[in-house]
């Protein structure tokens, strides 16, 4: 899908940054901007910042930064066409898309509404009776299923009526469709259809529970564009709301065990699809909470699934509690049996996910051998725990679970850490000598100027500057991107919200000291080529075999360095 370019620059000028991050992240005023906590690293001092005159934002406790498209892109898990039409909406602009394209993305949304209203059909009607009668033995009820609009398809779904209204591409993009010995079908045969939503509840893929004995149990959407499972949580889209209100999220594998929550009142509560809870999901649950419940069944599987995702959520900063069912039974199933205050008293009894792991590897080990193996892993978490009083707190537990002294613990974390630090600061010491030598900020204030300056003014300055000038390899790469929009008459808006680059240039471009830009741009070009030049010449220097040959190279290096100097200090 594309949008005109000029649209883009009526819905950045039209929202109002402040606004747009005020409704999520609360502001402060502090001179010219405001200030708050980083919705995207956890802070206890503000040091995420938001101009509003420039249409910017930017952390500098984290890095991350861009313009309100790359924050709506970031803060609700958008991609760049969903943040444009969501920004559009809240400012009053209507977008007409550019044809074609445009028109297909529109047309796979229609498509999977138009599957919906026909699987709700299909399943209240002759066809559907088994499917229908399927689903109340496991008791659900109509109501219920109306809510999460489940449906049903036949074993042999007439293509013939999607394939006459809509494009051939269209059916194949929604990844719903697949070619068929006899042309076109629909991937889903004597399925219960349950339909997939985004955050903004925009039905992006379909799952399908199959009601014989057919294997897999379910099938799924393919990823498309719009489907990633990694970001994906079922039932995100109503969850939403009530995680502002409840305070935690109660996190399960299964739709119908949703379905189930959702019944009897936990609206809180949503469905990591069967994979393992990933990063991005994690994020996405921290920013309408801090506490997250997960459930787990109470086998041998279940344990291993929890003990799994520790590394995760400690990486994530997250530290949620667990709650195990009983063996043999899902969230569903316990609902049925033991009912609303049963599920209370359940999860009542949650612990805390990382205690939990220490116990398990304790209960698991047959020896004190394999008791200090596992201790050594569950170390290696413990270090990277960002809140000294957490780490405290469970170094202490640790120290009692495990009969060993605390002091001794604290003393070889310490000594890990220190161990660790070192190691690190060595490869990035290697990653910056592989960038050939320093990063200069002139780079990034030209790149942050010209991506201000008007088109014509960027384009001028972009002379007899060549992306190999650049020393650091990620700016070069954004200058040779900058090159192509202003030849090729682009929108540089689009450029900017990509989340890779607004972080980097974000810095610059809401910093107060650079109100001329012009200056700024002409300044950081001269820079940039006189490291250029002595850059090549050091080259030479380097290569040229003959001693009297590198006398004269010095010298000339020399007197350059004396010229530029007068003007200015080239390596800044
Ligand atoms: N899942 C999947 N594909 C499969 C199996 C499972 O995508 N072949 C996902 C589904 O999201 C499913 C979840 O993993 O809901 C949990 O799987 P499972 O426990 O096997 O299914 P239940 O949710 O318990 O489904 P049901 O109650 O209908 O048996
Ligand atoms: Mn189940």
């Amino acid at each position: 899908m594309r949008i005109p370019d000029t649209k883009i620059d009526e819905i950045l000028e039209q929202t109002d940054i402040y606004q747009l991050i005020d409704e999520v992240v609360p502001l402060k005023k502090a001179g010219n901007s405001y200030k708050g906590l980083c919705p995207f690293h956890t802070e206890k001092t503000p040091s995420f910042n938001v101009h509003p005159d420039k249409g910017y934002f930017h952390c500098f406790g984290c890095g991350e930064g861009g313009n309100s498209i790359s924050f709506a892109m970031k803060y609700h898990n958008l991609s760049f066409p969903d943040a444009i039409i969501m920004l559009a909406e809240r400012c009053g602009v209507t977008i007409e898309y550019d044809q074609n394209v445009s028109q297909d993305a529109k047309d796979i949304v229609a498509l999977h509404e138009e599957l919906i209203l026909d699987s709700r059909k299909y399943l209240y009607s002759r066809e559907g009776k088994k499917a229908l009668d399927y689903l109340y033995e496991r008791d659900f009820s109509d109501s219920l299923l109306e809510e999460f609009q489940v449906g049903y398809f036949p074993p042999r779904v007439d293509p013939d009526k999607y394939v006459r209204k809509y494009d051939k591409s269209v059916l194949l993009n929604s990844g719903l469709f697949k070619e068929g010995q006899y042309g076109l079908r629909l991937m889903f045969y004597d399925r219960v259809m349950i339909p997939v939503k985004g955050v903004t509840g925009k039905t992006i893929a379909f799952s399908g529970r199959t009601i014989t004995d057919q294997q897999p149990k379910y099938i799924n959407s393919p990823e498309t564009e719009v489907f990633k499972k990694r970001r994906v949580l079922f039932n995100m889209d109503k969850a939403k709301g009530a995680l502002r209100k409840m305070e935690y999220a109660l996190v399960v594998e299964g739709y119908f065990d949703v379905m189930r929550l959702h019944e009897n009142g936990y609206s809180n509560c949503v469905a990591s699809m069967g994979t393992a809870l990933t990063k991005e999901h994690i994020e996405i649950l921290r920013r309408y909470t801090g506490d997250i419940y997960m459930l787990f069944d109470g086998d041998q599987a279940g344990y291993n699934s929890a003990l799994k995702s520790l590394a995760t959520f400690v990486e994530s900063d997250t530290y949620p509690s667990v709650v195990f069912l009983p063996d043999g039974e899902d969230p569903d199933s316990f609902l049925s049996k033991h009912g609303k205050d049963g599920f209370d008293d359940l999860i009542g009894s949650k612990k805390d996910l990382f205690l939990f792991a220490a116990e398990v590897v304790i209960k698991k080990s047959k020896d004190f051998n394999a008791k200090l193996r596992g201790l050594d892993r569950i170390k290696e978490l413990l270090m990277i725990i960002k809140s000294p009083y957490r780490k405290d707190y469970y170094a202490q537990k640790l120290a009692v679970m495990f009969q060993i002294d605390e002091n001794t613990l604290r003393k070889d974390i310490d000594i890990s850490a220190a161990k660790t630090r070192l190691r690190r600061t060595g490869e990035s010491l290697e990653q910056n000598r592989d960038r050939r030598g320093v990063t200069y900020f002139c780079e990034r204030d030209f790149l942050a100027a010209l991506v201000q300056l008007p088109e014509d003014v960027s384009l001028m300055m972009t002379e007899k500057i060549l992306p190999e000038f650049f020393n650091d390899k990620k700016m070069s790469d954004i200058y040779k991107k900058v090159l192509d929009v202003l030849q090729n008459g682009d929108n540089i808006n689009v450029l900017l919200s990509t989340p890779d680059i607004a972080k980097e240039l974000s810095p610059v471009i809401i910093s107060d000291l650079n109100s001329d830009l012009y200056r700024m741009a002409s300044a950081s070009r001269e820079k940039i080529l006189a490291n250029s030049v002595k850059d090549t010449m050091n080259r030479k220097i380097k290569d040229s075999a003959d001693m009297d040959e590198k006398r004269r190279l010095l010298i000339e290096k020399f007197n350059a360095k004396k010229q530029t100097q007068v003007k200015t200090d080239p390596e800044d």
